[in-house]
């Protein structure tokens, strides 16, 4: 039995819990679980670790942080949440930027029990519990000789990236990490733990691969095992000044690279200038080579201009890699996102417009941080076998690209401006985009990345995610896992 700082379950039970408590779901949970599990009270360490997010402005306070042991425990969790009406989250690493999507004030899942990473190479799978990020899974597989299509950003849940869709520095190669998902273990809404995969529970297993929590709560996903070099990779920073040679090589990269080891993201970035203005936005490029030795000539127009910051080199591991992007953020922050074909330059152009018009803007109202990530992949990226077909993307050719909008600051008063913000800019460079014959019909669905998008009534629609077609199968799949509705008991995408 665990003590930590939390409150020990049996001690609870036997002591703690004054009989008139009992519809306290707090108390009525703490009472079935396991020995292993832990709840944890207002304030104490564990309950402060379970609700952390990326952004500060993601995190709520809830009743209690429930710290479940096995799939049995969650079952106890999901059928008393149920039966009260409990508002509840469940979170994976903490990395959306919506408010209440995995945080709650009312029972908060911390799955970091279920934080592991188990290689099989005999059977070449990698099984990750869902209450892992991306950098431990790294840290456990380095050396190994295996990878996972998994996260860029090493601090990212493996949990919300994978059920939203996840966009990986080997998607050029290997498509998804939904695409590269043999099963999830997962607790249902009326407490049974099942699995889903392309031969069992098949549309539960279709709905997973992009519905994120409206079918149950997942405690682990099985990876196919990649092999895995060596690799070489860099982030390179411009002077403002040259942002526009940056965009015309970015656009080139996208329209001339056949190397599906190659990947790029490129930031167009505003930071806060002198005297509380906003400068003018740079490139901040992430160059990524999947192989040991990176052929002749390879990012050449990247490199031809002068840059202001550049950490290329290698050959290094994909672990030390993945260290080179910072994880913690301690912001407050919106996202939004749009899909669209491959990039010009004069769209490029048109973003740097944009982001500089709210640089000016959102400069004085404490921004710290707008940026519009661009992420070129290739137009075979997503051709997958049709046994991996999937709720998202409802398109798979034409790949289309998604971008992110980041918009970060410090002023907590400052919330509903940066939200509305971040809608008004999305619609600018949709309008834009779509002038440019850049935005692919959005009655076929795709337009948003959910994973990047806002929240809210002037934020995404989860038709922009799935396409209608889709969207009617993720409903069926609800109706028949959660008639009663338990999982909207929990934020989220709710379909
Ligand atoms: C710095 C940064 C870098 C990023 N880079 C990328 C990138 O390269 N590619 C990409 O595709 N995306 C990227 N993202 C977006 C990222 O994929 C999403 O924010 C994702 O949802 C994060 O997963 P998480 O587990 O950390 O999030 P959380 O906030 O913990 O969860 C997100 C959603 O998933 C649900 N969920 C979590 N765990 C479970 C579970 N066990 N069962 C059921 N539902 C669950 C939650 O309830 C919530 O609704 C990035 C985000 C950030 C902040
Ligand atoms: C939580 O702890 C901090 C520091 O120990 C303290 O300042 C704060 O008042 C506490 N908050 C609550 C709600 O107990
Ligand atoms: C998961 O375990 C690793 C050690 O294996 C630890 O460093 C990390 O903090 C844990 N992560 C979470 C989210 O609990
Ligand atoms: C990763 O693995 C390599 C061997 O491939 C080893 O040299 C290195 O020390 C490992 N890194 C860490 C952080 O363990
Ligand atoms: C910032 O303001 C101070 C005082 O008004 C002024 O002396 C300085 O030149 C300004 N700096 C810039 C870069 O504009
Ligand atoms: C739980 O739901 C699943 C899916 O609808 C169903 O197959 C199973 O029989 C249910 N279990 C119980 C105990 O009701």
């Amino acid at each position: 039995m665990k003590l930590l700082d939390g409150v020990n379950l049996a001690a609870l039970f036997f002591a703690l819990v004054p009989s008139s408590s009992a519809a306290d779901p707090c108390s009525t949970i703490s009472t079935s679980l396991s020995a292993g599990a832990n709840v944890y009270k207002l304030n104490s360490t564990g309950y402060n670790l379970a609700i952390e997010h990326w952004l500060l402005s993601s995190i709520e306070e809830p009743q209690c942080v429930v710290e479940p042991s096995n799939a049995a425990d969650i079952g106890v969790i999901l059928k008393t949440v149920a039966v009260t009406r409990t508002p509840f989250a469940v979170k994976g690493g903490g990395h959306t930027s919506n408010k209440g999507f995995s945080s709650t004030t009312g029972v908060h899942i911390s799955l970091a029990q279920f934080n592991y990473t188990k290689l099989d190479t005999a059977a070449q799978t990698v099984a990750i519990g869902a209450g892992t990020r991306w950098i431990s899974a790294y840290t456990t597989l380095n050396g190994t000789g295996f990878n996972v299509v998994g996260g860029r950003n090493p601090s990212v849940g493996v949990a919300g990236f994978t059920l939203g869709g996840g966009y990986s520095w080997k998607t050029n190669a290997h498509g998804l990490a939904i695409d590269n998902l043999l099963q999830v273990n997962i607790v249902l809404p009326n407490g049974t733990a099942t699995l889903a995969s392309a031969t069992q529970n098949k549309d539960l297993f279709f709905a997973l691969k992009g519905g994120f929590n409206n079918f149950g709560v997942v405690t682990e996903f099985v990876f196919r095992a990649i092999p895995q070099d060596l690799v070489w990779g860099g982030h390179l920073s411009y002077a403002a000044s040259d942002i526009t040679k940056v965009n015309a090589a970015v656009a080139a990269f996208e329209q001339q690279n056949t190397d599906t080891r190659a990947a790029i993201v490129s930031g167009i970035t505003g930071l806060p200038g002198p005297n509380g203005t906003f400068a003018q936005p740079i490139a901040a490029v992430q160059l990524f080579y999947d192989g040991p030795v990176v052929p002749e000539g390879m990012f050449a127009d990247f490199f031809a201009i002068p840059t202001v910051s550049n950490n290329w080199g290698g050959p290094i591991t994909f672990l030390a890699w993945s260290g080179k992007d910072g994880g913690v953020s301690s912001l407050r922050g919106v996202f939004h996102a749009f899909s669209t074909l491959p990039h010009t330059p004069e769209f490029l152009q048109d973003v740097v417009d944009e982001v500089s018009a709210f640089g000016a803007e959102l400069g004085p109202k404490s921004a710290a941080y707008l940026s519009v990530a661009i992420e070129p992949f290739m137009s075979g990226a997503l051709n997958t076998p049709a046994s991996s077909s999937s709720a998202y993307p409802p398109v798979r050719s034409p790949v289309l690209l998604p971008s992110n909008i980041f918009f970060g600051y410090t002023d907590a008063s400052q919330d509903a401006t940066f939200h509305s913000a971040v809608a008004r800019i999305q619609a600018n460079i949709v309008a834009k985009a779509r002038a440019r014959g850049l935005i692919y019909p959005e009655s076929q669905g795709g337009s948003i990345y959910a994973n990047y998008a806002l929240g809210g009534t002037d934020g995404a629609h989860v038709v922009d995610f799935y396409g209608e077609e889709h969207l009617a199968k993720l409903r069926c799949v609800r109706e028949e896992v959660d008639p009663h509705g338990v999982m909207r008991l929990a934020g989220g995408w709710k379909i």
